[in-house]
Formats: C-alpha cells, sequence, structure tokens
C-alpha cells in the first residue's frame, strides 16, 4: 500500500468521523494506525495491514445504537447477552462488516483484527493482539499504570496481551460492568501461553 492509498483511506475515514464531529475519534484512529505499524516494524508483521487495521478499527464507533443492531442484524452478527447492556461493545464486529461492505476489504485477518479489538479472543493473531494494544496504550491513552504496559508490548505481545487483558476486566469488576466469557477466554488463553513461555 504506497502513501497515496493511504490517504485515500484517511480522507474516507476523515469524511465519516470528522464529519459527525468526531475529530478526536479520528486523532486516535491516526494514533492507533501508527502504533500499530510501528509494532509490526517491531514483530516483523505486514505494517501496511498493521497500518489499515489502526486507522479504521473504530469505523462503526460512533454510530447509534439502533444502527448497531440494524447492522448486526443485517450481518447476522450474533447478539451476545453482553451487547444488550453494553451496545457500544458492537461496533467491533459491525466495524468489520462495514469494512467488507463498504470499503472492500476482504482480508480476513484485518476483518478478524477489528473484530476482536473490544472483547479480545483466545489463539488471536499477531495482528489482533497489535491492534487491541495499540488501541489501548496509543499516546493519546492516559491511565495509572499505562507506561508498564507499553514496555511490556515494546518486548512481548503474548505478555503484554495477558496484562492487557486483565486490566481490562479488573476495570470492568470496578466499573460494576459485565464480563464477556470471551474476554476471560482470552485471559485464560494467554496466561496459560505465558506459563508455557517460561518453563
Ligand atoms: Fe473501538
Ligand atoms: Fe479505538
Amino acid at each position: 500500500m504506497n502513501s497515496t492509498d493511504r490517504m485515500q483511506y484517511q480522507i474516507r475515514l476523515a469524511n465519516i468521523l470528522v464529519k459527525a464531529g468526531k475529530n478526536k475519534r479520528y486523532y486516535h484512529s491516526l494514533q492507533v494506525a501508527q502504533m500499530a505499524e510501528d509494532m509490526a516494524k517491531r514483530f516483523g508483521l505486514d505494517a501496511d495491514k498493521a497500518y489499515l487495521s489502526g486507522l479504521l478499527h473504530d469505523i462503526a464507533r460512533s454510530l447509534p445504537t439502533n444502527q448497531l443492531f440494524y447492522l448486526a442484524g443485517l450481518a447476522q452478527i450474533p447478539i451476545k447477552e453482553i451487547y444488550w447492556g453494553n451496545p457500544a461493545l458492537m461496533h467491533a464486529p459491525v466495524g468489520a462488516y462495514l469494512l467488507q461492505r463498504d470499503f472492500g476489504i476482504e482480508d480476513q485477518e484485518i476483518l478478524a483484527s477489528v473484530r476482536n479489538h473490544t472483547l479480545g479472543a483466545p489463539q488471536m493473531s499477531g495482528l489482533d493482539k497489535i491492534i487491541y494494544l495499540a488501541d489501548m496504550l496509543e499516546p493519546g491513552r492516559k491511565w495509572q499504570g499505562i507506561e508498564v504496559l507499553r514496555e511490556l508490548a515494546d518486548r512481548d505481545l503474548d505478555i503484554a496481551m495477558k496484562e492487557a487483558l486483565l486490566q481490562s476486566i479488573d476495570w470492568l469488576k470496578e466499573k460494576g460492568k459485565r464480563l464477556d466469557s470471551q474476554t476471560l477466554e482470552a485471559y485464560e488463553y494467554f496466561c496459560k501461553l505465558v506459563a508455557k513461555k517460561d518453563i
């Protein structure tokens, strides 16, 4: 993907987000794209795919709840119980659907990384991990302990994912929010993986 292609995707995204008054989300998307590209280069993964997934991961984030449910219906996305209480989480699978439908993106790795960026999943691909982590750690993000996780993400994606998922689970518990079984399964998966690495 050359710089003209990149710019075209940026313009399309800006048309959607900036027009909707979501300048901050557009800026966040650019930051995630940049960080995902840097991480891909560090870990020997496809930097263009990482950039594109990062840029477009929140394509459905600004849609109202009724649109999310409508599009989920069209895309035959199973409505998990957690979506009723927190419909915004659907922006991940709905985003993957829109990228395929409206942007003509057929790359399954890209679509999966967008689909998995809110709940996580067991056996995440390298690209899935990068997008999940870049979304959480891009330079605009600020929360206590972020530096520790950024350092981990520089060194080992699996260890960083284990800690990132734990961070998400703790945050949900603290806020009294529901935890989806997929997130817990993802956390258990990375716990086992990391434990094996230590042997
Ligand atoms: Fe998102
Ligand atoms: Fe995001």
